[in-house]
């Protein structure tokens, strides 16, 4: 700006300035370069270079829901899959958020089997409940960056100094410490001084799941954080690697194929398999992916599978449309980060939301594209599954 200033005000010495303006603009260029190296060796990505600390504040307030994400409840033990969790850990978040306070994550994580296969689990028939949880769970800073998390909704870890800090110093403080709540609406708790003042709120959360906490809210103004805010707070080293990944794949679209688990048949009096979603299996099938996102996808694309089929090569016949790409392609930047199936899974969901065409199994928000029709939500009706394909289909 300053510089195009100069050389509007002085119209006369115009060759003379231009070197000026060459000269100034070579050294910025430089300086800038130099700077920006420094920046990107430090700091690996550009995401964060901020690092606030949220913990080092007397004045805070604290929110615990318990130390396991839905739990108690059902969900204790075993635990469902990563984007469940994380339906409830936002939900928890979200409250958080609305009443000013301080979030207490829970410090590990639950894995859920059916979604491990990078065999961390193993599980002696004599290990307590509790030791085989500790083996099918991992760290939640493996997860999330928490000082990313921090910058929208102050968060601290169950296993932290701080948090034992503020336990005892709750003691401390008798009925002003600690209020333990169950079934206490949000509004009350913020606005009621019975709670508002108090230095930690602990909350029982329904025992089917955390997330039943945000079920009833139709009302859209009143969630805070959109769906994609857990996913986009990825560890560092995660989205590093996700960041990688991307400049390899360059200009790419992506598809993510849910078989495996949503898959699910079982019979019913008459032998006959049934299942929640009756075109799933045959919608994401590569013949009929084919045929689907034609009107998507053009011929040549460099196309992202995200998927939990394990059959070996089951995708191979898009293969005579498109440039196939899989997380597998890239195990040499993957290997030395990704311990779990969640990790893996939190790597390609960065990978996906990079893509310029995404394609979901299910349909989720009004302007999704999707593979199959069926809906996502459990329609608790179990069909026959439909494998024939009319006109129109796809
Ligand atoms: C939170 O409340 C539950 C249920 O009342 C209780 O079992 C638990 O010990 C409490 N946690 C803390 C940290 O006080
Ligand atoms: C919706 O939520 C907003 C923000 O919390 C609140 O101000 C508004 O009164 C709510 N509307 C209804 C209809 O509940
Ligand atoms: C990924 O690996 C498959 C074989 O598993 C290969 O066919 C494909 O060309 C590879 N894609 C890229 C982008 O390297």
């Amino acid at each position: 700006m300053a510089i195009h200033k100069t050389h509007k005000g002085k119209p006369l010495q115009r060759p003379r300035s231009s070197i000026l303006v060459v000269l100034t603009a070579t050294i910025a260029c430089i300086v800038l370069l130099y700077l920006a190296s420094s920046f990107f060796s430090t700091n690996g990505l550009s995401f964060s270079t901020k690092k606030t600390s949220f913990q080092s504040s007397n004045s805070d307030k604290y929110l615990y829901w318990g130390n396991r994400i839905d739990c108690p409840g059902k969900h204790c033990d075993s635990c469902e899959g990563l984007g469940h969790q994380e339906s409830s850990l936002r939900c928890a978040l979200e409250e958080a958020m609305f009443l000013q306070r301080t979030f207490v994550m829970p410090s590990r994580m639950c894995i859920n089997p059916i979604h491990n296969k990078k065999g961390i689990l193993h599980h002696p028939s004599d290990a307590s409940s509790e030791e085989r949880w500790a083996a099918s769970s991992c760290a939640m800073d493996s997860l999330y960056d928490l000082d990313l998390i921090s910058e929208s909704v102050p968060v601290i870890l169950d296993n932290s100094k701080q948090w034992h800090r503020v336990l005892s110093t709750s003691m401390k403080l008798g009925s002003r410490g600690i209020a333990n709540v169950q079934g206490v609406s949000r509004d009350d708790l913020k606005l009621k001084s019975s709670y508002s003042n108090i230095l930690l709120i602990n909350r029982t959360a329904s025992p089917l799941s955390w997330f039943m906490e945000c079920k009833d809210r139709n009302n859209i103004s009143a969630i805070l954080l959109p769906y994609s805010f857990l996913p986009s707070m990825a560890a560092k080293k995660l989205r590093i690697a996700a960041e990688k990944i991307k400049g390899l794949l360059g200009d790419y679209d992506a598809i993510h194929v849910r078989r495996g688990d949503k898959l699910k048949t079982r019979k019913d009096r008459f032998g006959v398999d049934r299942t929640l979603h009756p075109h799933l299996d045959r919608d994401t099938r590569p013949e009929f992916i084919h045929c689907r996102i034609a009107k998507w996808v053009p011929l040549g694309r460099t196309l992202f599978i995200a998927s939990n089929e394990r059959t070996p090569g089951f995708f191979s016949r898009l293969s005579s449309r498109y440039k196939l790409a899989y997380s597998s392609n890239y195990s040499s930047i993957l290997d030395p980060v990704v311990q779990n199936n969640y990790e893996l899974f939190m790597v390609e969901r960065l990978i996906m939301m990079g893509a310029k065409t995404f394609i979901r199994t299910f349909k989720e928000g009004d302007n999704d594209i999707s593979l199959t029709d069926d809906p996502k939500k459990n329609t608790k009706t179990w069909q026959i599954p439909v494998y024939t394909m009319e006109t129109g289909d796809c």
